[in-house]
């Protein structure tokens, strides 16, 4: 096991009715931003119970914010919190909410000319402006780490954040908000949280035990609960199994101490970039194309997992992890994600190519748990994925 430092800081308040406790975490006399998506918090009554709550706050509201939040539509909010002396951001949604309120978190301390500058530059943001969230889609774990994706509209581009200062304060997570999400959402989270935890845990065979085992415990209950959600999203109990999953698989726990990958992502994101599509579907498309890519370095890991997650018997190791992968893509496709870019936008003649410039431009030669995936072999997985 490697050595490392765990520290989350973030409070999580876990339940039924957990919405109206929001009051007693936000400071009285601070002026508090809601900041919200195109509306659905307004439809399941999300919105009238976070208002209710922060009744005795001084609060302003800023909705609009876009799945992939965009730069453009967030630095709207950013001339608002100048304006008004904003002291406390509170995110009521999902990951694409909650990553835009870490942008403005960012962007209230940042002293340069220009936010963008931090996606750009790689700035980590070491104090923020104070934030909460209150979850209305279990899929990213954004609600319980530091991490933050954000679109530039206007040159495609998707680029992450992060830093220490972006933990929020506290999260809300209620099961009871998973009733309205639409399947295809529902769909999306228990793919993006399976993908969190493969790049955390389908890497080589390492000695740290523990972390292998949770990994494989999340990865198994969101095999368990993942198609019954879809069907029963007003089960509470599956609800909250879904949800507290989701978190576990993102908040750093089970990638302290082990190598991880992480270019499944860093490719999605170009594709989402390019061509608009959900996150969690760009991850299904590159996923097992990069480990049929990358078979020889992660066999041995994917036969692990064949054995220990899908039950798979005792056959060669070269066997298993190409069981493995199929058992993977099975379950992709039992949970609505379709795994070939050709399925996914008509579009893609250039995208290899674009992907190839944009790794060369950005200097990442070395992605994955092997240092192992530059412009070239990105270039590959997406091909092989058409
Ligand atoms: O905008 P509204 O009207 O709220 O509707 C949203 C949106 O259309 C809807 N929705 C959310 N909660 C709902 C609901 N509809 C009905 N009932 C509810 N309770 O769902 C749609 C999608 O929401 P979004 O927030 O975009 O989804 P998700 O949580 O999957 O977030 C995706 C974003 O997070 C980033 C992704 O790249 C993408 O930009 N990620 C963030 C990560 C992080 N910070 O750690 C890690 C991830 O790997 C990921 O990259
Ligand atoms: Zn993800």
């Amino acid at each position: 096991m490697t050595n490392f430092e765990f520290q989350n800081p973030v409070k999580v308040l876990f339940g039924k009715g957990q919405i109206e406790n929001i009051a007693n975490e936000i400071p009285k006399e601070t002026k508090v931003l809601v900041l919200y998506g195109g509306g659905s918090i307004k439809n399941n009554g999300i919105y009238a119970q976070v208002m209710n709550a922060l009744s005795n706050h001084t609060v302003f509201e800023y909705g609009g914010i876009p799945a992939n939040p965009e730069y453009e539509v967030l630095m709207g909010a950013h001339r608002l919190i100048k304006k008004e002396n904003i002291e406390f951001l509170l995110a009521v949604g999902g990951g694409s909410v909650i990553d835009g309120t870490k942008f403005l978190s960012g962007a209230a301390t940042f002293n340069g000319i220009d936010p963008w500058q931090i996606l750009a530059e790689g700035i980590p943001t070491v104090k923020g402006m104070p934030f909460g969230t209150v979850l209305t889609l279990p899929a990213t774990g954004s609600e319980m780490n530091s991490g933050a994706v954000i679109t530039k509209k206007v040159t495609q581009e998707k680029r992450v954040m992060g830093g220490k200062g972006l933990f929020p304060q506290f999260s809300v997570l209620d099961p009871n908000v998973v009733k309205s999400i639409p399947v295809r959402q529902l769909q999306n989270g228990v793919i993006d949280a399976y993908v969190h935890v493969l790049e955390q845990y389908l890497t080589y065979s390492h000695p740290a035990k523990l972390q292998d085992r949770i990994a494989e415990g999340i990865l198994q209950t969101l095999i368990e609960v993942g198609p019954d959600i879809v069907k029963n999203p007003s089960n509470y109990e599956l609800a909250a199994n879904f949800m507290w999953s989701c978190t576990m698989a993102l908040n750093g726990l089970i990638q302290k101490g082990v190598p991880t990958d992480w270019a499944t992502h860093m490719i999605g994101h170009e594709l989402t970039a390019l061509h608009g599509i959900d996150h969690a579907r760009t991850l299904a498309i590159i996923g097992p194309h990069l480990y049929q890519h990358q078979f020889e370095n992660k066999k041995e890991k994917l036969a692990q997992y064949g054995h220990r997650v899908w039950g798979l018997s005792n056959s060669s190791t070269e066997e298993t992890a190409k069981e493995a992968l199929t058992k993977t893509i099975e379950f992709y496709h039992l949970m609505g994600m379709k795994t070939k870019l050709s399925e996914n936008t008509d579009n893609f003649d250039a995208t290899s190519k674009i992907v190839f410039d944009r790794f060369e431009e950005r200097g990442w030669k070395e992605l994955g748990e092997n240092n192992a995936i530059g412009p070239k072999e990105a270039k590959e997985i997406v091909e092989l994925s058409h």
